[in-house]
């Protein structure tokens, strides 16, 4: 029998007990033993609760308990996950973790304390929900040299770009009606503005390569600029648009970004839809692998938790190890970047657009008194130049 402890009966906290006890019988076939939730640490009371039987308001208690060998960090937030994480791995237990703010700043050193304990500090739950990606990134691809990375890594965004695709809606009325349904968070920032797929794409890139790639170091744009006549370009071009988080190695250089892109129905990320997330990894020996699920919600997130739990128990007093250097990963900066860029122009004079960007794919009668057209590939520099210089540009999408 190994016993756990959860830190936090929120949303994933208390999936983490419920998979727990639903699933006693198929973690145990398995496992070859059992698993049991001997603590939960939250300050509130939930009377009625039968997990009230082993709620602890300290989180001493489970500390000092040497019986305890796997904590399951589900607080989120930095602090005090922060600290409770460092002593639980300090005192020699495992910790497996949802919390994908406190993995991307600490990842590394959480990741040393683990070590010198022989315990483990996993994280499958921080980055796609319920979708197995940083286990396939530590073990399937370790043999790989990771070329890119592209995911649809933010379940509220593609639910709101999905709306608005299909049902022709703004983005202000789908995100109030998303809000609504609880589907979005009342302060919905980080999920509309590329936070939080910032920090989920920082956390792939910085296992793919080994090193720490920061956050701040990302260009981030989010959806809030997207219109329903963005959308009916990108229906005349057979195509969608979807935030993407993305890295990609080339010529020895590591890009990173987080934006909307038109994308065509030949990129397998085209097919997803609504709140799924998806990423697709393009590795050099083995091609293009994609993974696909819920990136969010109670049990498929809770079920992520419990996948670490499982893996820190048939390991146990050993440290399952995870290449994650306290060194910089150098992000170039995005003008080298090259790709195709989808323009919307306040001038219809075909002529002087090509002028201007050279040959173009024009996209016109979509709506009144503009055009669009797409780019041939070029850097973001050189984009940017020619767009300054031609000036009457309404918006622009990168073209995947
Ligand atoms: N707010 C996130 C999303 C949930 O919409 O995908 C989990 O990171």
């Amino acid at each position: 029998m190994t016993k756990v402890a959860v830190l936090g009966y929120g949303t994933v906290g208390s999936g983490v007990y419920e998979v727990i006890k639903k699933n006693r019988d198929v973690i145990s076939s398995k496992l070859g033993e059992e698993i049991e939730v001997k603590y939960v640490l939250d300050l509130r009371e939930f009377e009625g609760d039968p997990v009230q039987e082993v709620l602890v308001h300290d989180v001493d208690t489970i500390i000092s308990d040497p019986e305890v060998a796997i904590v399951c960090e589900t607080m989120g937030g930095e602090h005090p996950a922060y600290e409770f994480t460092k002593r639980a791995l300090e005192s020699g237990k495992s910790v497996c973790t949802s919390n994908k703010e406190l993995v991307e700043k600490h990842g590394p050193e959480l990741l040393q304390i683990a070590k010198a304990h022989n315990c483990s500090y996993l994280f499958e739950a921080s980055v796609g929900g319920g979708i197995p990606i940083i286990r396939p990134l530590r073990t399937s691809l370790a043999q790989e040299e990771i070329l890119s990375i592209t995911g649809i890594l933010n379940g509220t965004t593609n639910y709101i770009l999905t709306k608005m695709e299909t049902e022709g809606l703004a983005f202000a009325d789908v995100l109030a009606r998303a809000q609504e349904k609880g589907y979005a968070e009342k302060n919905p920032d980080a999920d509309v503005l590329g936070f939080d797929a910032c920090r989920k794409i920082a956390i792939l890139t910085s296992l793919a390569y080994g090193r720490k790639a920061d956050f701040a170091d990302i260009t981030t744009e989010g959806i809030t600029a997207i219109t329903d006549k963005d959308f009916a370009y990108a229906k005349k071009m057979g195509a969608t648009i979807k935030l993407f988080a993305k890295s990609v190695k080339k010529n020895g250089k590591y890009y990173a970004l987080v934006a909307p892109f038109v994308v065509f129905p030949e990129n397998p990320l085209y097919a997803v839809k609504g709140v799924f997330n998806a990423i697709l990894v393009n590795s050099n020996m083995g091609g293009e692998t994609m993974y696909y699920g819920k990136g969010a919600g109670k049990l498929a997130t809770a079920s992520a938790v419990v996948a670490d739990v499982l893996d820190c128990a048939r390991h146990k007093g050993k440290h399952l190890d995870i290449k994650w250097e306290d060194t910089k990963l150098e992000i170039s900066p995005i003008d080298g970047a090259v790709r195709k860029f989808f323009v919307r122009s306040s001038s219809t004079d075909e002529a002087r657009i090509k002028e201007f960007f050279g040959e173009v794919e024009m996209i016109s009668g979509v709506a009144d008194g503009e055009c669009g057209f797409v780019t041939e590939e070029m850097s973001e520099a050189e984009y940017k130049d020619k767009a300054a210089k031609y000036g009457d540009i309404l918006s622009m999408i990168r073209v995947d």
